[in-house]
């Protein structure tokens, strides 16, 4: 799309391509989640979307979506790319910052289908998102936050050397959770980049709207 260039980001891994969804692809992705993304009653994300039930589940990454996009400024971004297995939608890969061009940080979080967990598609879309701001955006760090049982998503961050940064204690619903924040820097990242190889295009046309 010429007057939003970022439609022409593609990130690719092995087995995955990530890139921004058309609206019949965010149908398919809200169609994703509303079929499940965690197990009944647990909570893993500070906003409970994905324990609210199917149809709103769904509604709130459509919403998401185009908020993400009408929201965008260079100063305070989000990047929600949909992410695709032979072609069929499987779950979303975030990454955020705030002040980048200054700060040099930026966040992932990112979200499969229950029926694509576990295969490593995880790991596949974190490395992606990592590849992108560090070796794509120059990023100086990545933070990601799990809840303390969340044991694959903190399992992901642990094979991409990331360090603890501290625990926050926050409440969703009315109930304590306990917050792992972890980051992992440029020089962490070189060690581990060779994990996963990570394909990028259309980066030079957008890369203003980032930094
Ligand atoms: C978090 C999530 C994206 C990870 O993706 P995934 O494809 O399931 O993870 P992977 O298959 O790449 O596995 C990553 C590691 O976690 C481990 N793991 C995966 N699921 C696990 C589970 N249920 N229990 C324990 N370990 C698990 C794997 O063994 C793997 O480690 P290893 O390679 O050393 O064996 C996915 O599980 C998910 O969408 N969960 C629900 C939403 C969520 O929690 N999002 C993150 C919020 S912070």
């Amino acid at each position: 799309m010429r007057h939003w260039p970022i439609t022409d980001l593609e990130l690719s891994t092995p087995d995955l391509v990530l890139r921004l969804p058309s609206d019949a692809e965010l149908d398919a992705l809200a169609q994703v989640a509303a079929e499940g993304v965690v197990p009944d009653g647990a909570v893993y994300f500070p906003q409970p979307w994905a324990s609210a039930p199917p149809a709103e589940r769904a509604r709130n990454v459509v919403q998401n979506h185009w908020w993400a996009r009408g929201d965008w400024a260079r100063e305070n971004w989000r990047l929600l790319l949909a992410v695709f297995r032979d072609g069929q939608v499987i779950g979303q890969q975030n990454l955020s910052a705030r002040d980048f061009a200054t700060t040099g940080e930026a966040r992932t979080g990112f979200w499969l289908g229950r029926r694509f967990q576990g295969q490593s598609y995880g790991t596949q879309m974190r490395a992606a998102a990592l590849a992108l701001a560090f070796d794509g955006l120059d990023a100086a760090q990545v933070t990601s936050t799990a809840f303390a049982d969340n044991t694959a998503s903190r399992a992901v961050s642990r094979k991409f050397g990331y360090r603890p940064n501290g625990v926050h204690r926050i409440a969703v619903d009315g109930r304590p959770y306990d917050a792992h924040e972890e980051v992992v820097d440029s020089v962490s990242w070189r060690d581990h980049a060779q994990l996963l190889p990570v394909g990028m295009s259309g980066l030079t046309g957008c890369i203003t709207y980032f930094r």
